[in-house]
């Protein structure tokens, strides 16, 4: 049988396909063998794809974003689609729609500069399969953030049997940390994310955030509630159903500024540009609507928004499995930089091994609502303890930046 497989996934692809495609604004950009077009790209474009995705087997500093959004089909006719986010774009690029050219046996490129560029896309490849340096462990545990002890969560199931989500789960993190809580589909991961901001109760154990009990939000003193609510904030895999539609994006900030200090004071255009300015948007996105927005965009704004309260650590719940890669990069380059910017902690809620291992420094394998291993990223990936784990990470698709050893 033969297999066409549509994805904006390039591990999945790479991993799986003979032959590769490149579509872009609606034309295609580069064909060719898999194998060769992961080692040797030849479109600009399709080189910014593989250098975004995340590597699965060492952490990089930076991702390398691709920087803009794809056009619209129709703004881009009768010139490069690509040009207007391309380094090597030149007046040549602008002057008809660059056709769809074979430069070997099997390969295509619609890039008219390709000769002249090849040099330069293949030392950036190049470079971009250099390991870097392991990010330092910590061993304190000690003054944590959040403390989690024995938490358990059940709901009730059909025909009154009882769905046990968590069971007896301890975790901790710590002021600036970024830590990964992974496992697969049904683990309760989202679950454990939601008791900790209060969205669900939890059946037993104890939450303590910023030393406040919050296990049960209900019960809390309203003046805790309050700081706990401006401590920790959640990020969700849509952003849209998170933001109101009738609301532009301006009214949605403000309303989160005026919840954090309480007053219709705390909310002026200046405050709002430079929440929208943190997250890298400019301050004319302030009369947009979320459904004129990209869904790298809306993503920014949710986070933006989240930010308002000035938190101390975010629960991030898939925030980027709904992103291609190349928005994938920009959104976790801004989830690094805020993190180093503000000294905020992150739970960062992922199915996904490699981008767990770009942004956490320390990860929990939760499987069947229990955790089955713990510790630093690069430890618990290179070297997994727990069978589970073992499959976990036998399951990541090869990675179309893997490094040699
Ligand atoms: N409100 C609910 N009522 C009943 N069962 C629920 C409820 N919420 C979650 N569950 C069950 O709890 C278990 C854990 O779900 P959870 O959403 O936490 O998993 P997850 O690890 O986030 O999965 P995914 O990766 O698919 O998002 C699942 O078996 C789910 O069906
Ligand atoms: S044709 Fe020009 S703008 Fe388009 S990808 Fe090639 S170099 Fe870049
Ligand atoms: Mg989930």
């Amino acid at each position: 049988m033969s297999l066409i497989l549509i994805t904006h996934n390039l591990r999945l692809a790479f991993s799986t396909c003979e032959r590769i495609y490149v579509l872009y604004a609606g034309s295609l950009l580069e064909v060719g063998d898999a194998a060769a077009v992961e080692r040797q790209p030849y479109h600009p474009y399709t080189l910014g794809l593989l250098l975004s995705e995340p590597p699965a087997d060492i952490r990089v500093p930076r991702l390398v974003a691709i920087r803009g959004s794809v056009p619209q089909a129709a703004d881009v006719v009768g010139r490069c689609g690509f040009a207007d986010r391309c380094d090597w774009a030149k007046q040549i690029c602008r002057a008809g729609k660059p056709p769809l050219v074979a430069r070997d046996i099997g390969r295509l490129t619609a890039c008219v500069r390709q000769d002249e560029i090849q040099c330069e896309l293949d030392a950036l490849r190049t470079a971009a399969l250099c390991a870097a340096p392991a990010t330092p462990r910590r061993d304190e545990t000690e003054g944590a953030l959040v403390r989690i002890d024995a938490l358990v969560k059940t709901f009730d199931g059909p025909r009154g049997h009882p769905i046990c989500a968590v069971k007896h789960v301890s975790l901790r993190i710590m002021p600036g940390e970024s830590v990964g809580l992974v496992g697969e589909s049904g683990s309760g991961k989202t679950t454990l994310g939601r008791c900790l901001v209060g969205l669900e109760t939890p059946t037993a154990g104890d939450i303590r955030i910023d030393g406040i009990a919050a296990a049960d939000f209900g019960a809390m003193a309203k003046a805790d509630r309050a700081r706990v609510r401006r401590t920790i904030q959640m990020i969700f895999q849509d952003p849209y159903s998170t933001l109101n539609p009738r609301h532009s994006v301006g009214q949605a900030l403000s309303e989160a500024l005026r919840a954090s200090a309480g007053a219709a004071s705390a909310s002026t255009p200046e405050r709002i540009a430079a929440l929208l300015a943190d997250v890298g948007l400019s301050a004319a996105y302030a009369t947009r609507r979320p459904a004129s927005l990209s869904g790298g965009e809306r993503q920014r704004v949710a986070i933006a928004r989240a930010l308002a309260v000035k938190p101390a650590i975010l629960v991030c719940d898939e925030p980027v499995s709904a992103l291609d890669v190349s928005v994938q990069a920009q959104v976790l380059n801004l989830f690094k930089r805020l993190q180093a910017e503000h000294g905020l902690s992150y739970l960062f809620i992922t199915h996904d091994l490699a981008v767990v291992r770009q942004i956490a420094e320390r990860i929990y394998v939760l499987y069947l609502g229990e955790i089955v291993e713990e510790g630093p990223t690069e430890r618990v990936i290179d070297d997994p303890q727990h069978p589970y784990t073992r499959r976990l990470v036998e399951s990541i698709p090869r990675s179309a930046n893997q490094h040699a050893p």
